[in-house]
């Protein structure tokens, strides 16, 4: 038998009802909020990648799936949005022939080569967005506010909001020399990637899984000290603007993520109900100054977050949040045999294009079978057809619940069960 490739998963049955109304619900606020719509491929130049995300990154270094293709063209699965986006908006010149600020948001797979665990997997779906065009520290706060949102119109509770800021380019620039100085007395104390990190990317070392809690981490320099007046007032006025919007924050110092694309504000949501996990990081995200233009665009500012969206559906699953999902169909059609299908096939049509859920039995089964199976599927009423109401189109229609039998001539059905089925 073959299996599916580690790390990934299907999804069926409430699950997939479960995803598609979390789904429904992620497009009508993006609606709301006035984003655009973007889909960008699922494999792009590895190129993008290596610059976008950063040479030094897990992503780049360790996860990335690379592949050439029967051109030769060295290609990459797509192993986050946000380099995509960016690439999508220079190429199409979108700074200068599109609405400032673009407002984007994403849905899509994922895919990186880490080890599989609850919560991590190799393919996984990102909902995210990204602001072009925006140096005001309320886009920040808009973004913020964007998964705060989607989890309070969910009913999810347990969730936690850090934020931090790495400053602008001359802030980061200083705080990372900070950081030189600091941890090179330690350097032999730290795990080997680390050592790795302080030659390449110093900041990465905050990030660390392995050396997290040794106490030369926690007393490292925090970024809020090395801020210049511009990266200070722009965290203070981000505080204010979540303030004026009633969320909730805690400002993590030691919070520098993984991506090396970040200046002034980065932020993660987590889910912070007891038990949930170790990776319990629901989304992150923050703010890119400078990307657009690493990657050979105009100097345009960027904000933006991504979130997990299998995390999000196993949080929901873990407080038994409740949703408002379909249970069951309006009709289920018997054609009492191969004679009237064709006719059952045409009611069945007509129905499910006015809007009625209805389903028909194509598997011969005898009566008392389809009854059951009427009973399965939950439905609402039970139409059955036999030699007679074809040739009368008088149909015979059940009521599966209160078993009340109703005659009535085919033109009238759509009018009866608009009477019978509430909303
Ligand atoms: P990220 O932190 O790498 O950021 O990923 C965002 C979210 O994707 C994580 O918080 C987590 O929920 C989910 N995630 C990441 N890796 C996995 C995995 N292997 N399995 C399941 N879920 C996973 C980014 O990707 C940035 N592009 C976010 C961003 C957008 N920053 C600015 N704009």
């Amino acid at each position: 038998m073959i299996q599916k490739a580690k790390g990934t998963y299907d999804v069926f049955g409430e699950y997939g009802k479960r995803l598609l109304y979390v789904e429904e619900l992620i497009e009508g606020l993006m609606e709301k909020y006035n984003y655009e719509y973007f889909r960008t491929p699922i494999f792009e130049s590895s190129n993008l990648f290596h610059r976008g995300v950063g040479e030094t990154t897990d992503i780049v270094t360790k996860e990335t799936y690379d592949f050439k293709d029967r051109g030769d063209r060295d290609l990459t699965l797509r192993p986050e949005g946000t380099a995509s986006i960016v690439r999508s908006f220079i190429e199409n010149k979108m700074y200068g022939n599109h609405t400032i600020p673009v407002k984007a948001w994403y849905y899509g797979p994922m895919f990186r080569y880490e080890r599989p665990q609850s919560g991590r997997f190799r393919e996984f779906y990102q909902f995210g967005v990204e602001v072009f065009g925006s140096e005001d520290p309320l886009a920040d706060a808009e973004v913020i506010s964007i998964p705060v949102n989607l989890y309070k119109l969910l009913g999810l509770k347990g969730i936690k909001v850090n934020i931090n800021t790495l400053g602008d380019s001359e802030s980061r620039e200083m705080y990372r020399n900070a950081l030189i100085k600091y941890f090179e007395p330690y350097i032999n104390d730290l795990c080997e990637d680390c050592k790795e990190r302080f030659n390449k990317n110093p900041l990465r070392i905050l990030d660390c899984k392995v050396d997290t809690n040794k106490d030369i981490m926690k007393n490292a320099p925090k970024t809020i000290d090395y801020l210049n007046e511009n990266s200070k007032r722009h965290f203070e006025m981000v505080k204010k603007y979540l303030d004026s919007m009633h969320i909730e924050y805690s400002v993590n110092t030691n919070l520098v993520r993984g991506l090396d694309y970040y200046t002034h504000t980065v932020f993660e949501v987590e889910a912070s109900v007891e038990g949930f996990g170790s990776q319990n990081v629901l989304c992150g995200g923050g703010r890119y100054d400078n990307l657009v233009e690493t990657l050979d665009g105009p100097k345009t500012n960027g904000v933006g977050f991504a979130m997990g969206v299998e995390r999000l559906m196993t949080a929901l699953d873990y407080e038994n949040v409740s949703m408002p999902l379909i249970n069951g169909i309006d009709c289920y059609i018997i054609p009492m045999s191969e004679n009237e299908k064709d006719y059952a096939a045409h009611l069945c049509m007509e129905l499910r294009l006015n809007g009625f859920i209805t389903d028909i039995d194509y598997n011969n089964r005898n009566l008392k079978n389809n009854f059951k199976m009427a009973d399965r599927l939950n439905s609402k009423f039970v139409i059955i057809i036999g030699e007679e109401e074809k040739n009368t189109n008088i149909i015979t229609i059940k009521n599966n619940e209160t078993k009340e039998e109703y005659k009535i001539k085919d033109e009238d059905l759509i009018d009866f069960l608009d009477e019978n089925i509430g909303e």
